[in-house]
């Protein structure tokens, strides 16, 4: 008897321990130490799996995309870059446990959804007609109707007050997006000769801005509150615009760059309007644009030897000027040192260049990130 109660006792203070040090966890995450997830939104850029699931052109699980994405062991994943995409490198310096999984992907469902879920898919725009050329993608409004299905999950799976602390206080929302509207639908000239005749810029950024306002006041209503949202990068310097344009190397086009600034100096008005009105939402805009700028005017600063030509898909061995605007594949031509190149292929940056821009947005001053950066709006 006197044994049995030994064991007891024992057996006591082990429930005891692992209860303390389980408790312990828990409190470590309510005292915001890391960030619990993050709901990634937007388009190629940030796309991690979406449009494998989908029939769509517009696509990245090939080789030698992920060659150098360590949790796949350098096979393709569908992020259009060689390695990690800038979503995934903030949610891992911010302290988030694991990569938000694609919405399509088949493990996005139970406790998985609970590190975030990316909804990002190539080709997508804020425009719901942006990106047709691909066939298929999933546009912003897609793409907040999807949320809006996690969103229900997590009430099951958290309750739902602790559901609404977790996404109010714990949860990120970066919103990439902007690009395609221009690269693949109001430059078009196949898709959008209709509209170019008969929209001027000023009207295709106002349309642009206002769908904007409505998906991310939808986005606060399903309880967003810590949003990241970024300008359009410089578009008319990506290699595939130095092509199709037959540009010099240091040469960028007016045109693709004016309408990105003009609707940059629009979508600063939004976030601060967004800001004052929407009560207990913190909007912080990443600044894209001359971020990126930076890296391709000073890209020997920062170590590497180009900011013009594409790691994948340009340069020597395969088609020349094609090469650059044929996607990147197994049959593309590949340059022997991939953290050299600001460029991964024709649209999007390398793994070197996102880190670079990562750190950025996480620890940089008003310049690049307003009107704070990443790690100051994971602690508010
Ligand atoms: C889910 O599947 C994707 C492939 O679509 C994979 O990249 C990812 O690592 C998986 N995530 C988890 C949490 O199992
Ligand atoms: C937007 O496009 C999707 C297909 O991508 C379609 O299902 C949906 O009806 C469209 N929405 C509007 C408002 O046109
Ligand atoms: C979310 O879905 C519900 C239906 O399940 C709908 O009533 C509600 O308007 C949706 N919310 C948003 C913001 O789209």
């Amino acid at each position: 008897m006197a044994s049995l109660m030994k064991h007891f006792k024992t057996l006591a203070l082990l429930v005891l321990v692992v209860n303390l040090s389980y408790q312990y966890h828990i409190g470590d995450a309510a005292k915001n130490e890391g960030l619990g997830a993050s709901f990634i939104f937007g388009d190629s850029l940030v796309d991690a799996g979406n449009n494998n699931y989908l029939s769509t052109l517009s696509k990245a699980n090939v080789p030698p995309n992920g060659i150098d994405f360590k949790l796949s062991g350098g096979n393709p994943t569908g992020r259009f870059t060689n390695g990690r995409t800038i979503g995934d490198i903030v949610g891992e310096e911010l302290g988030q446990p694991k990569y938000a999984v694609p919405f399509l992907a088949p493990n996005a469902t139970g406790k998985a959804i609970l590190y975030g879920v990316n909804y990002a898919s190539g080709g997508g725009g804020i425009l719901n007609a942006t990106g047709s050329i691909f066939v298929n993608r999933l546009g912003m409004d897609v793409q907040i109707d999807y949320f809006n299905i996690t969103r229900k999950e997590i009430d099951k799976l958290l309750g739902k007050s602790e559901a609404r602390d977790f996404l109010m206080k714990k949860s990120f929302f970066s919103i990439t997006v902007g690009s395609n509207d221009f690269l693949n639908n109001y430059l078009l000239p196949v898709v959008s000769i209709g509209a170019r005749i008969s929209e001027s810029p000023d009207a295709f950024v106002d349309d642009m801005i206002n769908h904007f306002r409505t998906q991310l006041t939808r986005l606060y209503q399903l309880d967003a509150r810590k949003f990241v949202i970024a300008n359009v990068g410089p578009i008319g310097c990506i290699p595939y615009q130095k092509i199709i344009n037959e540009l010099n190397e240091n040469e960028c086009v007016d045109l693709a760059n004016k309408l990105a600034l003009q609707y940059n100096g629009r979508l600063k008005d939004l976030v601060a309007e967004l800001n004052e009105n929407l009560p207990g939402a913190t909007f912080a805009l990443a600044n894209v644009y001359d971020l990126v700028m930076e890296l391709i005017q000073n890209y020997d600063k920062y170590g590497f030897t180009t900011a013009s030509r594409a790691c994948c898909g340009s340069g020597s061995g395969s088609g020349g000027q094609l090469g650059g605007i044929i996607p990147c594949g197994p049959t593309s031509s590949l340059c022997s040192d991939r953290y050299k190149h600001v460029f991964w292929d024709s649209y999007h940056p390398s793994e070197a260049a996102n880190l670079i821009l990562a750190k950025y947005l996480l620890d940089g001053d008003k310049t690049y990130i307003s009107p704070i950066n990443l790690r100051q709006l994971r602690d508010l």
